[in-house]
């Protein structure tokens, strides 16, 4: 085991190559250290990229002490490089306490290179993403001696993502509207059925990812209705067969809009299957249960509860509770159990 004391003699990024061996560990191997020793120019070069590697690193013993860290580290962390010696990394990097899933640990055991995002506040209250590496270093028994982790600041890049996201969040909800525009009964129907979407997948537990996905998806699931004549749409009386086929076409035609558009795929898949039904019996492609996604099942749930509980010119708006049975019929036939369950946890809550 290295000594706290001769690491303590090294400088900021000492010689990295030289400690491990001294300790008889070996770097990850790309080549048989013992057949080529690395030179003295190679001993160097590895210094150099640990001193100036573009993310703050650290070594770490199995207990979480750092026993050597690079320039970026020293900065970041405020300490002088003797004073960071030999604390324990979630002191420095964490609350104080370990870390839930902490990739240190999991990297001591897995023996394989582990990584995820970090989210700390500065003290002005914003927020800090860090991308976090640790890789394991082996000895010649193949215990993990000692590991490096490596933390990159990607706040920016989080930011300029959610931007985007943002960015496409308010063209896919303009489109809404636009498509809503051209049939005044159901000005507000997409909205709603976002909010109903979004409420179910909260009780389901979705992350916020998920939860971002099937917004994009309710918001835009009837976009298939700019291929619907709006002598069908806004139409008074009853609807011919023929008309009723081409109103089918909707689910499809959105997909088809927006599958060429790679951020929104798997939405435009839940789009396509919204009027698929849980038993195979639905449109456009009969598709059942476990070929659907959740987002689709949502979706089915989510839309038929908004349509019901809303004036149409044909009809006038069911109570929550008629509604609520009507789906609550439909479950395993037409919706997902799972789903059904949700909405009424949802209206419960509400
Ligand atoms: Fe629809």
């Amino acid at each position: 085991m290295l000594k706290l004391d001769n690491i303590r003699q090294n400088p900021p990024g000492g010689d990295v190559a030289h400690s491990l061996r001294r300790e008889g560990v070996e770097a990850i191997k790309l080549k048989k250290t013992d057949e080529q020793p690395e030179t003295p120019a190679a001993c160097q070069a590895t210094q150099e990229l640990f001193t100036h590697m573009p993310g703050a690193i650290t070594k770490l013993t199995k207990d979480y002490t750092i026993i050597d860290a690079n320039e970026l580290m020293i900065k970041a962390s405020g300490f002088r490089y003797q004073d960071l010696i030999g604390k324990k990394c979630y002191e420095i990097l964490g609350d104080g306490e370990i870390c839930r899933d902490c990739l240190v640990q999991q990297a001591f055991t897995s023996g394989r290179p582990e990584s995820g995002a970090r989210l700390k506040y500065d003290k002005a209250g914003q927020p800090i993403y860090g991308k976090q590496t640790v890789i394991p270093v082996k000895d010649r028994q193949g215990n993990v001696g000692y590991v490096f982790e490596i933390i990159t600041d990607i706040t920016q890049e989080v930011s300029l993502e959610r931007e985007n996201l943002q960015i496409l969040m308010d063209i896919v909800t303009s489109m809404a509207h636009l498509i809503e525009s051209r049939d005044p009964s159901t000005r507000t129907h997409s909205t709603n059925v976002q909010h109903i979407a979004v409420s179910i997948g909260e009780i389901l537990g979705l992350s916020d990812d998920e939860l971002k996905e099937l917004s994009f998806a309710a918001i835009l699931h009837d976009i298939g209705k700019i291929g619907v004549p709006e002598s069908i749409l806004n139409k008074p009386g009853r609807l011919t067969e023929a008309e009723f086929s081409v109103i089918r076409r909707h689910p499809q035609i959105g997909y088809d809009t927006l599958k060429h558009i790679c951020r929104l795929k798997n939405v435009s898949e839940a789009i396509r299957d919204h009027h698929e039904h849980y038993d195979g019996q639905g449109y456009p492609n009969g598709r059942k249960s476990g070929e659907l996604s959740l987002n689709a099942r949502i979706l089915a749930v989510a839309d038929v509860f908004e349509a019901l509980t809303s004036d149409r010119v044909y009809r006038k708006a069911m109570s929550i509770e008629q509604a609520l049975g009507i789906i609550r019929a439909g479950s395993r036939r037409q919706f997902d159990p799972i789903v059904v369950d949700a909405l009424l946890a949802a209206v419960d809550k509400e």
